[in-house]
């Protein structure tokens, strides 16, 4: 029954006090609810719903007597003061942000455990720390103050101006930053630190918003510039995952295969520059090392005079890379044959097989088909379709696909071969690493002559090339 002028509980202490209520937050996708699911309604995870209490905004505290200060401005009048960058000492992640780290963003560098994030960023930090700049500051939650100068040591980066604190509580280390002007800042990791005013634990979505939402707001405030720690979960996304993609200014991947040296950094978004670069870094005893010619590297291990394998120059960003295709096909024991890819899409390699079934006749349905690509990377242009059927093909007819050759092309569902963009740039990259001959798509040419281009109109010219 509503009570007539008698004043809530809430309301006799005080207008302004903040209210705190228990809901159901999905630790998958955020979606919020006031009750318990098994199954979250927007992203289908199961048992993710946790409760969390929120506090909501004390009663009349969006209504502020005093504003900003900020006026809208002609966009023409809009002071130009460029965006100073700092030059990290690795020119691969200078070009994965598009040329240096912009200063005062907030960057997060997400990645699996144990890829080689904090390796990264300890390297970073130290070797800044040597060049003469503002003190730096190394946040961890993860490992104790000694642990990181074991570490730095080893990696031969320790300096006077680096800086560390291991410290989860950021009541604590908001206080460090405010009273210290350090100029970068790494949190390693988001995960680890918590708000104490919110009950739940970190990690949890409300935690990690929370903690990114309030070191956003000083670093922009300060102009400090933040790399954040964010470890994938098993999903591949990032725990509290959409909530921190959409707060911070860039997201970078660090990625690689467990048991390979090679580790790839790709920026997933960058409000201050490309997202299709990427740079590649190979682990090594003392760190991360940046690698000068990623195709040398790829290639360092590819058999000689063994079918099921072909050469594809992948465009990343604006540069080509050389990459080995692996395909296997054999004779299947299951009523249904086996198709699997690693780095290619599983449903793409089914469809190849059907035109190569259809269009050259080739009797892939009795065959269980196995692709690799070889280092980590994820082949997503479909210029890779000619590779994967030649490392394919090759394989099933136990032909040996030549050594020193590259190809490329799309494959239409007709069979026919469609032009890939940039047949000049991964024709120069080939010719550079002592290709002579390479299998395009009709309309492509290398305007230097350097490389013997045979034309590949479709499918079963591939096939009858590998006969
Ligand atoms: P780390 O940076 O701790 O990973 P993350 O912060 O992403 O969890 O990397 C740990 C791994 O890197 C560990 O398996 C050991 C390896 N490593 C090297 O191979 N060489 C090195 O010089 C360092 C520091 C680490
Ligand atoms: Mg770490």
């Amino acid at each position: 029954m509503a009570r007539c002028g008698q004043p809530r509980a809430d309301e006799f202490i005080g207008v302004t006090m903040a209210k705190a209520r228990s809901q159901f937050v999905c630790q998958e996708c955020g979606y919020v609810d006031q009750k318990w699911m098994g199954r979250c309604p927007d992203c289908q995870a199961w048992n993710s719903l946790v409760a969390e209490t929120m506090i909501a905004p004390a009663k009349g505290s969006n209504s502020r007597a005093v504003t900003s200060g900020i006026e809208p401005t002609p966009i023409t009048r809009v002071a130009e003061d460029g965006l100073p960058r700092i030059d990290l000492p690795f020119r691969e992640v200078n070009r994965v942000l598009g040329g240096g780290l912009t200063r005062g963003s907030v960057a997060l560098l997400a990645g699996d455990p144990g890829i080689g994030k904090s390796t990264l960023l300890l390297q970073i930090m130290g070797t800044l720390a040597n060049v003469k700049g503002k003190p730096l500051l190394y946040i961890s939650g993860e490992e104790s103050a000694r642990q990181i100068k074991l570490r730095a040591e080893r990696l031969g980066v320790a300096h006077d101006r680096l800086f560390v604190l291991p410290e989860t509580n950021l009541v604590d280390i908001l206080a460090h930053l405010e009273k210290s002007p350090f100029e970068l800042v790494v949190v390693d990791s988001v995960q680890t630190v918590y708000w104490p005013d919110l009950p739940s634990v970190p990690g949890s979505i409300s935690q990690v918003r929370e903690v990114a939402d309030r070191l956003i707001r000083l670093a922009k405030q300060k102009d400090i510039t933040v790399f954040l720690v964010g470890h994938v979960n098993k999903e591949g996304g990032i725990a509290g995952p959409m909530a921190l993609e959409h707060l911070v200014d860039t997201v970078l991947f660090f990625e690689g295969e467990r048991g390979q040296p090679y580790r790839i950094l790709r920026a997933m978004k960058n409000r201050f520059g490309p997202t299709d670069e990427v740079g590649v870094f190979d682990m090594t005893n003392e760190g991360l090392r940046e690698v000068a010619n990623p195709s040398e590297l790829f290639l360092k291990h590819r058999p000689k005079n063994t079918p099921g394998t072909a050469v594809f120059p992948v465009m990343e960003g604006t540069r080509p890379l050389l990459v080995e295709v692996q395909g296997l096909a054999t004779h299947t024991s299951y009523g249904v044959p086996l198709r699997n890819a690693v780095g290619f899409d599983k449903n793409r390699l089914t469809m190849l097989l059907a035109v190569l079934e259809k269009r050259a006749g080739l009797r892939m349905e009795t065959q269980d088909v196995y692709v690799n690509v070889v280092g980590g990377i994820r082949l997503v242009e479909p210029a890779a379709d000619l590779a994967v059927v030649a490392a394919v093909v090759s394989s099933f007819l136990g032909k040996i696909f030549p050594t020193d050759a590259v190809v490329f092309g799309e494959v239409g569902l007709a069979g026919e071969i469609r032009v890939a963009s940039r047949g000049d740039a991964r024709l120069k990259e080939a010719s550079k690493l002592g290709f002579a001959q390479a299998l395009v798509p009709p309309g492509t040419s290398d305007p230097q002559k350097s490389i013997r281009c045979q034309t590949i109109d479709s499918i079963d010219t591939l096939v009858d090339f590998l006969r």
